[in-house]
C-alpha cells in the first residue's frame, strides 16, 4: 500500500508499505529518517517516540496504515534553519548524549513536557520521561539538560 502523511512539515510518500510495517520502519527504512531508534520494537523503551497529529508516541506501536494522512514530527523536525532546537541544545551542553540510542525519544518526550510552558519540577519531569529508558547516563544529566531547556526556552513555541 501507499502511505502518505505529512513529515516535518513536508509532504511524504511511501510505497510497497505491507500491513504488518510500523510507522517506525516507514520513517527510518523508507524515509531516510533514522533519527527515530529502534531499541526493543515493543513499546517498552520509548527510544521511538515521534509526534502523530502532536501526541507523543511510540512509533513501533503505531502501524504504518495509521499514519495515513497524519502529521509526523520526529526528532529531526525539532530543529530548524539547521539549528538544534533549545531542547536539543541543552542535552548537548548538560552532557546528557552517551550512547545517543534514548536520545531521540528523550528530546521528544521533554519537548512535549516543555512546550506546554512552566518550569516543572523534578518529579514532573522524571514522571514525563518515565517511559524513556536509558541505560548510560544514570539520568542526571538528563534531568539537568531538561532544567536548562526549561530555563532557556523562554517562549516555548513547539
Ligand atoms: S523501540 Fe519503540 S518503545 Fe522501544
Ligand atoms: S545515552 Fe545510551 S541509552 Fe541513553
Amino acid at each position: 500500500m501507499r502511505i502518505t502523511a505529512t513529515v516535518n512539515g513536508e509532504p511524504r510518500q511511501a510505497d510497497d508499505v505491507w500491513e504488518g510495517e510500523s510507522l517506525l520502519y516507514v520513517l527510518r527504512e523508507r524515509l531516510g529518517l533514522p533519527g527515530s531508534k529502534n531499541a526493543c520494537e515493543q513499546g517498552e523503551c520509548g527510544s521511538c517516540t515521534v509526534y502523530l497529529d502532536d501526541e507523543a508516541v511510540c512509533a513501533c506501536l503505531v502501524a504504518a496504515g495509521q499514519a495515513q494522512g497524519r502529521r509526523i514530527v520526529t526528532v529531526e523536525g525539532l530543529a530548524s534553519g539547521g539549528a538544534l532546537h533549545p531542547v536539543q541544545q541543552a542535552f548537548v551542553d548538560a552532557g546528557a548524549v552517551q550512547c545517543g540510542f534514548c536520545t531521540p525519544g528523550l528530546l521528544i518526550a521533554a519537548h512535549d513536557l516543555l512546550r506546554g510552558g512552566g518550569h516543572p519540577s523534578d518529579a514532573e519531569v522524571r514522571e514525563a520521561l518515565a517511559g524513556n529508558l536509558c541505560r548510560c547516563t544514570g539520568y542526571e544529566k538528563i534531568l539537568d539538560a531538561v532544567r536548562l531547556a526549561a530555563a532557556r526556552w523562554q517562549d516555548r513555541a513547539p
